[in-house]
């Protein structure tokens, strides 16, 4: 049965350097547009199930006026809930405000995600972005008067960034005392700003440091749980722990991608057929095979591994006989432990690497 659901809200006041994900210049009208197709979409596909996670996502969930979040969230009533539900909105720096933080508790959401990237000025303007360190300490500060469980993305390997310069982020992240972090080394995407520019990748033994440097101070305090994820026990993203755990999800809104009744789908990027409420693009049925092709290279992401148990009850077949894991454990990649397979810690940094064996 289906408990989660991604919601994407394309709209942005700045577009960044380095971002090719789906988002369109903010326009109060095209939001009332575009809100008013998102509802039409929820209602024809949801089937009133009670749900464990919502996520909010863009884009950017927090440029929109408080009249346009009301609206928001008058489409989220819709969704029945579980007790113990998580629900995360994505907001930038800039756009946080007290009024803004009271409608988020007024309305359910129980966690932010805070699009931070970096501390460092120099850094903040090369990837676009409009504020400085001073505003994040204080916009992280009045969060954290709202909301406990809230998740900083930083990303890492920018061009002229040294060593020094990511310690300094991570010891203001510790700072700050959060209770998730997400690191992203920095990706060049076609279609961006720094990939017209020409800009090349990171020296790779650079940005191997740096992944070593992110582990080793981020666990003194949080757990490494995901390639690219930290947090303090109990306060994982349940939500992503739902994509990982190959499990069912609703995608609603632009680009937003699903995945229901053995159906992984994706919808339009175009906003215009978009709000004539044509909203597929991409249909993937789910077979027995390929479900056991995403159970691994979703499984493998999380550092538990998977559980040999539980992927034996899934599938009836013992996760040995699939092509490839019995080599890779030999040849160090894998650790087969008790219960659970996972990847060897010192290959984590190479995971695409080992994934590939599973497509
Ligand atoms: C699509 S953004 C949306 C969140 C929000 N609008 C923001 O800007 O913070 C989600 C996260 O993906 C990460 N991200 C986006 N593009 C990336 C890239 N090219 N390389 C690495 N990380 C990226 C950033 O850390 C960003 O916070
Ligand atoms: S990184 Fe966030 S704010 Fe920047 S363009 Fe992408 S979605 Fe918009």
């Amino acid at each position: 049965m289906v408990k989660s659901a991604y919601i994407h809200i394309p709209f942005c006041k700045n577009i960044c350097s380095y971002c090719d994900f789906c988002k369109i210049y903010y326009n109060e009208k095209l939001v009332d547009n575009y809100l008013y197709s998102l509802e039409k979409e929820i209602k024809d596909k949801y089937e009133n199930e009670k749900l464990d996670t919502i996520y909010i996502g863009g884009g950017t969930p927090s440029a929109l006026s408080i009249k346009g979040l009301e609206k928001l969230f008058d489409i989220t009533k819709s969704f029945k809930l579980e007790d113990d539900y998580e629900f995360t909105i994505e907001c930038n720096i800039e756009d946080i405000t007290i009024d803004m933080l009271e409608l988020f508790k007024n309305n359910k959401v129980n966690r932010l995600s805070v699009g931070v990237q970096s501390f460092n000025n120099k850094i903040l303007k090369y990837l676009g972005r409009n504020y400085d360190s001073k505003i994040i300490k204080e916009k992280i500060m009045l969060c954290k008067k709202y909301f406990y469980n809230i998740n900083i993305d930083l990303i890492y390997a920018v061009n002229n960034q040294s060593l020094s310069d990511l310690e300094e982020d991570l010891n203001n992240i510790l700072d700050l005392n959060i209770s998730h972090v997400s690191c992203y080394s920095l990706i060049i995407e076609e279609h961006t700003k720094l990939y017209v520019n020409e800009v090349k990748p990171i020296d790779s033994d650079l940005d191997y440091e740096m992944y070593k440097l992110i582990n080793k101070k981020l666990s003194k305090k949080y757990n490494h749980y995901e390639v690219s994820n930290y947090s303090i026990p109990g306060y994982e993203s349940k939500h992503n722990l739902k994509y990982w755990m190959n499990e069912e999800y609703y995608g609603f809104g632009l680009s937003a991608a699903g995945y229901i009744c053995n159906v992984r789908y994706t919808n339009t990027r175009n906003l215009n057929k978009y709000l004539n409420n044509e909203y597929g693009l991409d249909k993937e049925i789910i077979d027995k095979k390929s479900k056991i092709k995403y159970e691994l290279i979703l499984g493998f992401r999380l550092t538990k591994g998977i559980n040999k148990d539980d992927f034996y009850k899934k599938y009836g077949i013992l996760i040995y006989d699939i092509d490839n894991i019995n080599k890779l454990i030999s040849q160090g990649y894998l650790i087969d432990d008790t219960q659970n397979i996972y990847v060897n810690e010192k290959y984590f940094y190479v995971l695409n690497d080992i994934l590939i064996n599973f497509v």
